[in-house]
């Protein structure tokens, strides 16, 4: 299978997130910020960047961590997107990140919320062993302005310890 590595993203690659978080459709799975609010966030320590590359060092998309500061060890996937779904590379780039988050950091509780509807990253957090925690009932505005339910994923540093 093929190997998703990791690197800490840098200035030089918020183009490249800002192409991603704008193609079509995933408006309504994921927010999308301006140069300057990237640049904003990669400067802050409770932040972290990745870029996920394959074998030949080809960025194939990015993920975005916040609480790195939280006092209880709760860490948010806040973002994860692809640049081709649906070719196995949002799987392989999301256990690369737990990985690296349960062996780098402290994090007890790594959580995400994810759309309702949307399924397809929904089934991969599941595959990953996220566990549905409960759902935020129309807690998130969509671009056309309904409103959807978020669900809340979680995996605990035991199911991870377990599961590797
Ligand atoms: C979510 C995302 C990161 C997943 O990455 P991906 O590379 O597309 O996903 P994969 O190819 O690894 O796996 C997709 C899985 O979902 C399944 N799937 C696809 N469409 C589906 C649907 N409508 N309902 C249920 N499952 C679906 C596929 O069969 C596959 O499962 P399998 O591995 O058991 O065959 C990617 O689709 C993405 O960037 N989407 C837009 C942004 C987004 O939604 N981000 C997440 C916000 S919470």
């Amino acid at each position: 299978m093929a190997v998703v590595t990791l690197r800490r993203a840098t200035p030089g690659d918020i183009g490249y997130i800002m192409m991603v978080e704008r193609l079509p459709g995933y408006d309504y799975f994921i927010g999308r910020l301006d140069a300057d609010q990237h640049v904003q966030q990669l400067n802050d320590p409770a932040i972290n960047y990745f870029i996920g590359e394959d074998e030949a060092g080809t960025p194939i998309g990015f993920t975005i961590l916040s609480g790195l500061d939280n006092r209880d060890g709760n860490i948010c996937i806040k973002r994860i997107a692809v640049a081709v779904p649906e070719r196995g590379h949002g799987s392989r780039m999301l256990d690369a990140v737990v990985d690296h988050t349960f062996s780098t950091t402290p994090v007890h509780r790594l959580w995400l919320d994810v759309v309702k509807d949307n399924a397809r990253a929904w089934k991969v957090y599941r595959k990953a062993g996220f566990k549905d925690e409960g759902v935020l009932r129309e807690a998130a505005v969509m671009p056309d302005g309904q409103r959807a339910d978020l669900v809340m994923m979680s995996m605990l540093r035991p199911e991870w310890a377990a599961r590797t």
